[in-house]
């Protein structure tokens, strides 16, 4: 894989202590605390969500640089519909501008970018700048980046119900088919594991409707900043904290 974020020079000592043989595949980050980041600025909320896109280059490029494979953003819920129209309105541009200014980057460096939601419910232009990323980068080798928008976790899983009811319907499946596989190839992550570490910045401790399904084993880490002010350092610290924590999954 072509690698742009090279090794820094001077790497800080936690860095170098991240184990590299033993690094989440999958990290999910739930980015809160844009609209907290811009009322202590008096800036207008939208203007935390900007700032909050310059974390989200930041953090992508620092996440492949240490080898992680997966990152999952929440960057829109279902939910999220019921914010002022001026707020809806300014996120779904942040979208467009961002893949028109970013997709050809990231595909340069090989990133797949796939986005996990009902697209088809999204303004035109938003599902078409979509459709075409992830069409451009499809083929790619690297970072898998999955944006969710336009994403809820019990949508997911009640959407994933509908189509195993088809499958069933139309006598492709048996009841006896129906285990946790199958409902994975259901959900908007079937191509991408479950998550091992979910990151949520802002001082909140709440899943908000994210992953339900598939942070069924994940670790949390939760941290007081808010998203645009999250470093690539804050990062390394979630990745350090994640390795020295003991994951049964259910075993002893
Ligand atoms: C949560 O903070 C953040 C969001 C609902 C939107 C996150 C979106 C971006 C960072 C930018 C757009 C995304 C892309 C991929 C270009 P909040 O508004 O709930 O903050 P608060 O809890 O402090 O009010």
């Amino acid at each position: 894989m072509i690698n742009l974020f090279k090794p820094k020079k001077n790497g800080n000592d936690l860095e170098l202590k991240i184990d590299k043989d033993n690094l989440p595949e999958h990290i999910a980050i739930i980015m809160d605390g844009n609209g907290r980041w811009a009322k202590k600025r008096n800036l207008p909320r939208t203007m935390g969500h900007k700032a909050g896109v310059e974390t989200i280059r930041k953090v992508i490029k620092e996440a492949d640089r240490i080898g992680i494979k997966y990152i999952t953003l929440y960057a829109f819920s279902t939910e999220n519909w019921r914010r002022p129209e001026e707020e809806v309105t300014a996120l779904m541009k942040l979208l467009v501008q961002y893949l028109k200014s970013e997709v050809k980057e990231l595909h340069k460096n090989d990133v797949v970018l796939r986005v996990l939601g009902e697209i088809d419910k999204l303004p035109k232009e938003c599902e078409r700048e979509i459709k075409e990323a992830i069409e451009l980068t499809k083929n790619n080798k690297g970072l898998i980046l999955n944006i969710a928008f336009n994403y809820g976790g019990r949508d997911e899983i009640v959407r994933a119900i509908r189509l195993i009811a088809e499958e069933y319907k139309d006598n492709n499946i048996n009841i006896e088919d129906i285990n946790n596989e199958l409902v994975n190839n259901y959900l908007y992550t079937k191509d991408s594991p479950d998550p091992d570490l979910i990151i949520r910045p802002s001082g909140e401790q709440r899943l908000s409707n994210f992953l339900l399904w598939q942070c069924a084993y994940s670790e949390f880490w939760y941290s007081n900043v808010c998203w645009p002010d999250f470093t690539e350092l804050d990062l390394q610290k979630a990745i350090y904290d994640y390795q020295n924590r003991d994951r049964r999954f259910g075993g002893v």
